[in-house]
């Protein structure tokens, strides 16, 4: 085989939202396997769970997009190599010591005993807001998109209100935010730059501000920028981090998590009558079947190893294919059902949050935003029903995360 009859990485999804068709048979046939990417470069796929967890645990795996062989994907990721790079880049000990400067912020204590009130609060005024727009559309007989209305709003105000943005500035700098995680890359780029204008600036104001606030650019220019741990700079990259590392992967979970949830009639059933009781199942369930975040996982190697009897050598990419270890029928008994009751699923069994020393950090704070917001969304609206085929819908680009571009809704 030559290097051009290799597949082209990354798949394209050939209906709707179901994972590339081809992933279930490099499962069975060839589970790690060579692919070809947009810069003419080779990687191995890794489309085992196993592999993926032990690939992903490897400290002979880089996470550094300038080292050799870091497979990229599209233009932009060469690009991003010359920014100053984050933690998510970073090996350790770099990176364990710039992650635990926001460590604090996203324990499970932390998330219940200070985000979580807020997250209610916000999710409450969002909804409420869309109900008014919702039942003013009924009178006109037309249906209302929960996406553009409700789940776009959702998340992004609550990680305004994380970092510390101030009250007369959302509206502005949400329509960046919307643009951003619009789900066309181009479009995406542009207002990336916006953002980050805005951010730098933020920085600089609470670089300023004689009260430090509670939030995560008050903590850090006060315990990391103040003692010169990290620069100005260095802050506004970690902030720009918080803003966007997971914005558009929470919007696609809570509008696909919807989305399935009334295509699944008995599940919403139950969790209507067992809110409280179910939440975590369905956000592991959701997290486990879309894979929102499935294309991150991505390395190089810096010293050689073996995984699933392949020699991975020193200076080759390696991409973990968590959305295929996701469906992998080897870990999870019929993996393309969608079911919110699997026996003996735990949250770390689902690799939708990745795995291993980057696993997302801010886990447990997406988890309880979208437990919250899948509640308080079917009490608040017991009727909601689709006002559209899921075959009529539109999803992103075929090459891109998975999510949908619009979930026109009727409240009864
Ligand atoms: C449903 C929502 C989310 C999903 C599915 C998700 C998924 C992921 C995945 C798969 C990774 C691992 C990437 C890798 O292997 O290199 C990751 C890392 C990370 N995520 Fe999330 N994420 C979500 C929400 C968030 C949010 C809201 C934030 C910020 C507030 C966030 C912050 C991070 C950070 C900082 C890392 C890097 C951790 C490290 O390198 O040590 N994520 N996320």
């Amino acid at each position: 085989m030559t290097t051009n009859d290799l597949p082209s990485f990354p798949f394209p999804r050939e209906e709707t939202y179901h994972p590339p068709p081809i992933y279930a048979r490099l499962r069975k046939e060839a589970p790690i396997s060579q692919v070809r990417l947009y810069d003419g470069k080779i990687a191995w796929l890794l489309t085992k769970h196993q592999d993926c967890c032990e690939a992903l645990a490897s400290s002979k795996l880089s996470a550094d997009r300038r080292a050799p062989g870091y497979p990229e994907i599209h233009a932009g990721g060469h690009k991003a190599k010359e920014a100053i790079p984050t933690f998510v880049n970073m090996d350790d000990p770099d990176h364990a010591a710039q992650r635990a400067m926001l460590e604090d912020e996203f324990t499970p204590e932390t998330v219940n005993r200070k985000w979580r009130p807020m997250m209610e609060e916000i999710v409450d005024a969002v909804l409420e807001e869309f109900v008014v727009k919702g039942q003013e559309a009924a009178k006109r007989e037309e249906p209302i998109d929960l996406i553009r209305e409700f789940a776009v709003h959702a998340p992004t105000l609550i990680i305004y209100r994380v970092l510390g943005v101030p009250a007369a500035d959302v509206e502005c700098l949400s329509r960046d935010s919307e643009i951003r995680n619009s789900t066309s890359r181009n479009a995406a780029e542009t207002a990336n730059l916006e953002l980050q204008k805005y951010v730098t600036g933020l920085v600089k104001q609470k670089v300023q501000d004689q009260q430090p606030g509670e939030d995560i650019i008050s903590k850090l220019v006060e315990e990391q920028l103040k003692p010169g741990r990290l620069t100005e700079d260095q802050v506004a990259t970690l902030a720009f981090l918080v803003l966007t590392a997971g914005n558009a992967a929470l919007i696609n979970s809570i509008a696909l998590g919807l989305l399935t949830l009334l295509q699944h009639p008995d599940q919403l059933a139950d969790l209507k009558k067992q809110p409280e009781k179910l939440a975590a199942q369905v956000v592991n369930e959701v997290t486990r079947y879309y894979t929102a975040s499935g294309l991150n996982s991505r390395r190089a190697v810096k010293e050689d190893l073996m995984i699933g009897g392949q020699l991975l050598k020193k200076g080759e990419g390696v991409i973990c294919a968590v959305q295929s270890a996701n469906r992998d029928e080897g870990q999870f008994p019929d993996p393309d059902k969608f079911d919110i009751h699997r026996p003996g699923m735990r949250p770390e069994d689902t690799l939708g949050f990745g795995f291993g020393p980057h696993r997302c950090q801010a886990e447990f704070f997406s988890r309880a935003q979208l437990e919250i917001v899948f509640v308080k969304l079917v009490q608040r609206l017991p009727g909601l029903r689709l006002a559209k085929r899921e075959t009529e819908l539109t999803y992103s680009e075929p090459t891109m995360n998975i999510g949908v571009n619009e979930l026109p809704v009727y409240f009864q």
